[in-house]
């Protein structure tokens, strides 16, 4: 059977539906709302310290003191997580990244900070080891530089195990190693942490929007010209982030991530549709670089392009979203 939309001409009028503001909020089918958003930040030593992230314009690496006010205005605003990465000291990164599990590090003491001052707020961590690696690899080497999947994964375990005794709600698995996502899940419930949730960075992409986080964080100096692309995945591939994805749910994953988020808005739509699970998308760091620089040279309305890109989110099946964009988003939308 053929379909012309010639003869529905003028009985169906597409526009009548477009022409003011009630019906077009009739007739929405997508919804962007504080409550979907999660907030992303750096924190480093000291107190009252805030350093800009010349790469992030707007972003600063903060004091635990300073974090916390931040998460006091998140709240605020109606945003349902943040999401902490340290900056760690080059003196206490290592080659075995024991700093990783320290019960006193930068990031156990944020997330107990956080979890003491603003209990309403969902809090989330990142579980791989490049900000304690003197080489800036998620996970511990061989001698040919080489990241060693089983290795690696027992320092992810005691990782997590000390974020979530530092109260953390939910873990963020980054680092891409085979079979973490059991587990991490395995020791947590033997711990008895039974309540906190895993959201696997499941499609994370060997992605070259990385590069402002990595400036942020002090590992681009320490990976030099190394890339991550024997654990990363390949930019082509999209069954590969279906496979990867299935996986993790069956280790145990509550939620998915897919990594960038704007260019792999298909490996989103596929994940939601296909496997009908919480998926997450991160809005990276190299996003976020080249909305502001565009904005910052007046070539956008930086407001405007800050939404329209989260809610391409929400319409490609995201449930949640992580963006350095988070609070200025939530401000907007709350008027
Ligand atoms: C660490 C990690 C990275 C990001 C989040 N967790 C960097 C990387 O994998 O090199 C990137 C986030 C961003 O670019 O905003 N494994």
């Amino acid at each position: 059977m053929t379909f012309s939309t010639d003869r529905q001409f003028p009985r169906t009028r597409p526009r009548r539906l477009r022409r003011t503001a009630f019906l077009r909020s009739m007739v929405r089918e997508s919804v962007l709302e504080p409550g979907d958003l999660i907030l992303p930040f750096f924190v480093q030593e000291g107190t009252g310290q805030r350093t800009p992230v010349p790469s992030m314009p707007g972003v600063e690496r903060l004091s635990i003191d300073l974090a916390v006010e931040l998460a006091r205005q998140a709240a605020a605003e109606g945003i349902s997580a943040m999401a902490v990465f340290p900056v760690t000291p080059g003196e206490v990164k290592s080659l075995d990244a024991a700093e990783a599990w320290n019960p006193d590090g930068l990031a156990q003491r944020t997330m107990r900070a956080i979890k003491d001052a603003v209990p309403e707020i969902g809090l989330m961590s990142d579980a791989a080891l490049d900000p304690f690696t003197t080489h800036g690899q998620d996970g511990i080497i061989d001698d040919a530089g080489y990241v060693l999947n089983d290795e690696t994964t027992q320092v992810l375990i005691q990782q997590s195990l000390s974020h979530a005794a530092a109260g953390v709600d939910i873990i963020g698995p980054s680092d891409m190693m085979d079979g973490r996502i059991a587990a991490i899940r395995d020791a947590l419930e033997s711990a008895g942490h039974i309540h906190t949730c895993i959201m696997s960075y499941a499609a994370k992409y060997a992605s070259a929007y990385y590069g402002p986080f990595r400036d942020a964080v002090g590992s681009a100096g320490n990976l030099g010209k190394a890339d991550k692309k024997t654990y990363q995945m390949d930019p082509a591939n999209s069954d590969e982030a279906l496979h990867e994805a299935a996986l993790d749910l069956a280790e145990g994953a509550d939620f998915l991530m897919v990594k960038p988020g704007l260019p792999y808005l298909d490996v989103i739509h596929r994940l939601k549709s296909e496997l009908k699970a919480p998926v997450t998308a991160y809005h990276v760091s190299g996003e976020y670089a080249m909305l502001e620089a565009a904005a910052a040279n007046g070539w956008i309305d930086r407001d405007r392009v800050m939404l329209e890109t989260l809610m391409s989110f929400k319409r490609a099946g995201a449930d949640a979203i992580l963006s350095y964009h988070a609070l200025d988003a939530a401000r907007l939308l709350n008027g």
